[in-house]
């Protein structure tokens, strides 16, 4: 298939590229490069350094390739930062998915494999997480998310477009070859920080709460390997049909907490990692993973990764190797 894939030099879209080439599918990124890194993407993928704000560029790029799908990564990603800016969020994830799936009907393409997440759930009171449960998202960024679903399931009603949200746990690890992997500017997600930790370039890693109803106190997350995410939207993109209307919980299904993870990264590091216990994180909940059984059952995918420690020991070669990340950001 031709795909047209927003987002593609950030980290889950660059390896889905990968994925996507490998399949034999014939890739076009379109990134801002805002967050996305250009030495992501492979040279032999064309790259359109464009922002969905710009309906003219779409309009125009739609017009001039044929593609047969989109896969939509093109988002920010920060939630607390959602909480205090909530309008970059809606203009960026809500709006310009707007003027895409606009582009996408003015140009009869009718299918779209989206970046969901499960903090559309919210606080739920069931664990794992099914697809049915109810949704309550509650910060920006996942509302955001949350409204794009309805735009998606509206829009398949309306002019038969075929979508599947991939509500997505936590990416984590790097390519297994070593060669792309996590870079944000600023990282907030743990198990980066935590490596940053074993290269000497912080002193220790905060733990976010330590009284959460769990286990050890701190909170469980579904730890989802990158590449394994990756397959997914290949297995999605695949079984895709216009009118489908897909959501998909994609996860692992073993929760792991904060300090379960500092542990592995010690034992994978062979560095001891400081810890210090800091006040829970506004926004957090205790607990989410996921039950994965009906993107496994329907589209026949199942994490590769199934050992934590592998997915650390693959995030901490990306970190060693690339210490400063790509470089290409730094002032
Ligand atoms: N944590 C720490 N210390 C840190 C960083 C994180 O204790 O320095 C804790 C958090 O409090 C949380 C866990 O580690 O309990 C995981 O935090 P991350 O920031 O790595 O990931 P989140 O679960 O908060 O968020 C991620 C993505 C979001 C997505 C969400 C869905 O960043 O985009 O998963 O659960 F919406």
């Amino acid at each position: 298939m031709k795909v047209l894939v927003t987002g593609g030099c950030g980290y889950i879209g660059s390896h889905t590229v990968r994925a996507l080439t490998a399949a034999g599918h014939h890739v076009v990124v379109l990134d801002s490069l805002v967050t996305g890194h250009r030495v992501a993407l492979d040279e032999r993928v064309p790259l359109i350094v464009g922002d969905l704000c710009d309906p003219k560029l779409l309009d125009d790029l739609f017009a001039s390739e044929k593609f047969d799908a989109v896969v939509h990564f093109a988002a920010f990603i920060e939630v607390g930062e959602s909480v205090t800016n909530p309008l970059k969020f809606y203009d960026n994830n809500v709006s310009n998915t707007i003027n895409l799936l606009r582009a996408m009907q003015t140009h009869g393409v009718l299918k779209m494999v989206f970046s969901s997440t499960c903090a559309v759930f919210g606080t739920p009171d069931t664990m794992p997480l099914v697809e049915t449960l109810p949704c309550n998202p509650a910060s920006p960024y996942a509302r955001a998310k949350y409204a794009v679903e309805w735009a998606l399931e509206d829009s398949s009603t309306a002019w038969n477009l075929g979508y599947t949200a991939l509500r997505y746990f936590n990416a984590s690890g790097a390519a297994s070859d070593g060669t792309i992997g996590e870079d944000h500017d600023p990282e907030s997600h743990l198990i980066p920080i935590v490596l940053q930790v074993a290269l000497g370039q912080r002193e220790h890693v905060k733990i976010f709460g330590t009284d959460y109803d769990t286990p050890d106190g701190t909170c469980l997350r579904d730890y989802i390997h990158v590449e394994d995410l990756a397959a997914a939207h290949v297995a999605a993109l695949e079984a895709l049909e216009p009118g489908d209307k897909r959501v998909y919980n994609t996860g692992t299904g073993h929760g792991a907490s904060v300090r379960e993870i500092i542990d592995i990264s010690r034992s994978v590091t062979g560095h001891p990692i400081p810890a210090i216990e800091a006040p829970r994180r506004p926004g957090d909940v205790p607990k989410l993973y996921a039950d994965s059984s009906k993107i496994q059952r329907e589209l026949g995918w199942s994490p590769e990764y199934t050992d934590l420690r592998e997915i650390i020991a693959s995030a901490w070669r990306w970190h060693e190797s690339h210490p400063t990340g790509y470089n290409d950001k730094r002032k």
